[in-house]
């Protein structure tokens, strides 16, 4: 789904740079131009990036978990 109609910066765009170590708006504008023009997209991109940040706390939990039994 595209999050920024400006800059057709899709949802999975997003995900992936949070993945490659993408962590606040500001590296998020800086690497695919997310929220430059109208801003309108800001929240869902901001939104997203807490999401994978979730996601991601919750895998290396699960695998701390894992390796210490
Ligand atoms: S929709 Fe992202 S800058 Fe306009």
């Amino acid at each position: 789904m595209y999050v920024c109609i400006c800059n057709a910066i899709t949802d999975k765009q997003i995900r992936q740079a949070a993945d490659d170590g993408v962590s606040d708006l500001w590296q998020l504008q800086k690497e695919l131009g997310v929220a430059s023009n109208c801003g309108k997209c800001k929240q869902v991109a901001v939104e997203i990036l807490g999401e994978r940040k979730l996601h991601r706390g919750q895998s290396t939990g699960a695998t701390k978990s894992a390796s210490s039994v």
